[in-house]
C-alpha cells in the first residue's frame, strides 16, 4: 500500500515556515508535519500570490534535510491554478490554510478561500488558521454550512486546546466552572508586521490574538452570553499606552486603526459562571507571559505559560492542608495504623534542618561584619 501523504500548503508565511518573531519562531507547521509524517510526507503544492515569498519558502525546504518531502512541490498563484495543476496521484489528503483572515472565512469572491479549496478538491480536509475569518460571522456560518453539506473535514488552529491535563481533570470530577480568568501579556518588541498593527487589517489585538484565550475560556467555561461582554482599553495616544520598544514606524498607520495597548474584559457565561480576560502589549523581548485560572468548587487550575514551558498546577480539597495532613498522620502512627516512617519529619532529621539554619544566619552576620553593614555596627544609625 503506497502510504504517502499528500498534504497542499497555503501561504508561504510565518505560521506555515517560521518566524523571529513570537513564541510560534522555530515552530512552523511545515516542521512540525516532516516530524509528524516523517518520508510519508509528499508536499504537492504551495499556493501564495506572493512569488516571491512561495519561492523563498521552498528554496529553503529544498536545501533542508526534509528536501525529498519537497521534490515534487509546484509553487502556484491560487487554488484555481492548483486545480489546474494537481491531476490524479497529486491530489492533496490535506490542505494546511495559513492565508490571512482576510481571504477565509466568507462565501464572497476573493474571500471564500476555504470554499474554493473545498469544491476544488473534494475530500480533501482542510486544516485553518484562526481567526476563521476577519469579516462578520454570518459569512462564517455560511461557510460553516457549506463545508458541513460536502462533509469536508475541517479543524481550526487552536493549538492550546490540545495542551493536557485541566479539561480532563474537570470532566473526570464532574465540575461545574464557576469563573475562568486568562491573562495574554504580549511580548512586541519583535512584532514588525505593520498590517499586525492596523486592526482592519489583522482583526487586532482581541480578534486575531487574544483569540487564543478567548477560546481557552470557552473551551473550559462553554458558551458566553455575548451582551453580557464589558470591556474598557488603554488606547495608543493615552500616556500609559505609549510604547518605547516598537521596531516599525506605526505613524503611517491611520490613528483610529492602531490597537489597544491593554484591554480587561469581563463576561457571564450562559451557564452563570464568569469570564476575565486581561489583554496586554507591554512586554519587551519575545517571551510572552500567559496565565489561565479555572475555579470551581473547591477547585483552582491554573496553567501558565502556555507558550514556551506549559505548567498545570491543581489546587483541590484535602490536598492543600499540610497541618491537618501531618496531625493525622501523626495520630495514625500513634495508633499502629501506620509504620513510625509515615511521619516525614523525625526527630533527627528536624535537627538537620536546625543545624542549616545556624549555619545560615552565621554566614549571614559574619560576611555582614566583614562588609561593616552588621545592624549596630558605625554608619547604622
Ligand atoms: N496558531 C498560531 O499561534 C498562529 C501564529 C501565527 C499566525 N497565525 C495565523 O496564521 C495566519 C497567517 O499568519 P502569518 O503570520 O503566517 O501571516 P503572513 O503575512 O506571514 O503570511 C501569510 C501569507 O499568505 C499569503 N496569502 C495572502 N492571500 C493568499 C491567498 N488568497 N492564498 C494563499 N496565500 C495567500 C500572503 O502572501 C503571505 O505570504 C493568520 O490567520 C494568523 O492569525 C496563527
Amino acid at each position: 500500500m503506497d502510504s504517502t501523504f499528500n498534504v497542499l500548503i497555503v501561504g508561504a508565511g510565518e505560521i506555515n515556515f517560521g518566524s523571529v518573531e513570537g513564541p510560534w519562531n522555530h515552530a512552523s507547521l511545515s516542521l512540525r508535519l516532516e516530524r509528524i509524517l516523517g518520508p510519508r510526507l509528499r508536499v504537492v503544492g504551495l499556493i501564495d500570490p506572493d512569488a516571491a515569498r512561495a519561492d523563498v519558502a521552498l528554496t529553503s525546504k529544498l536545501a533542508s534535510p526534509a528536501a525529498s518531502s519537497w521534490k515534487d512541490c509546484k509553487a502556484l498563484p491560487s487554488v484555481a491554478a492548483a486545480a489546474g495543476v494537481l491531476a490524479l496521484g497529486a491530489l492533496p489528503r490535506l490542505a494546511i490554510v495559513g492565508a490571512p483572515p482576510g481571504v477565509r472565512g466568507s462565501d464572497e469572491p476573493g474571500r471564500d478561500l476555504e470554499l474554493q479549496l473545498a469544491r476544488a478538491f473534494p475530500g480533501c480536509a482542510l486544516f485553518v488558521e484562526k481567526p476563521v475569518s476577519s469579516g462578520g460571522a454570518e459569512g462564517c456560518w455560511r461557510v460553516a454550512r457549506e463545508l458541513a453539506a460536502r462533509g469536508t473535514l475541517v479543524g481550526v488552529g487552536y493549538m492550546l486546546r490540545y495542551l493536557k491535563g485541566g479539561r480532563e481533570a474537570i470532566a473526570a470530577e464532574g465540575l461545574v466552572v464557576m469563573g475562568t480568568n486568562v491573562r495574554y501579556v504580549m511580548a512586541y518588541e519583535y512584532a514588525r508586521k505593520p498590517a499586525w498593527w492596523d486592526k482592519t487589517i489583522s482583526g487586532g489585538a482581541i480578534v486575531e490574538q487574544a483569540t487564543h484565550f478567548c477560546d481557552l475560556s470557552r473551551y473550559f467555561a462553554g458558551d458566553v452570553h455575548l451582551p453580557s461582554v464589558v470591556a474598557h482599553s488603554v488606547q495608543h495616544h493615552e500616556p500609559p499606552g505609549h510604547l518605547s520598544a516598537k521596531r516599525f514606524d506605526e505613524d503611517p498607520i491611520p490613528a483610529e486603526n492602531r490597537l489597544p495597548r491593554l484591554t480587561s474584559a469581563t463576561w457571564k457565561y450562559t451557564h452563570g459562571a464568569v469570564g476575565t480576560l486581561t489583554h496586554v502589549i507591554a512586554l519587551h523581548g519575545t517571551t510572552y507571559d500567559t496565565e489561565l485560572d479555572v475555579y470551581a468548587d473547591g477547585y483552582h487550575f491554573k496553567l501558565v505559560d502556555l507558550y514556551s514551558a506549559p505548567t498545570l498546577s491543581i489546587r483541590m480539597p484535602g490536598a492543600d492542608d499540610p497541618f491537618e495532613t501531618e496531625l493525622a498522620t501523626f495520630i495514625d502512627v500513634v495508633d499502629g495504623r501506620r509504620p513510625r516512617d509515615a511521619i516525614q519529619s523525625s526527630y533527627a532529621d528536624a535537627i538537620g534542618t536546625y543545624e542549616l539554619t545556624w549555619a545560615i544566619r552565621r554566614a549571614s552576620e559574619r560576611a555582614a561584619d566583614e562588609y561593616g553593614i552588621a545592624p549596630g555596627a558605625a554608619g547604622d544609625s
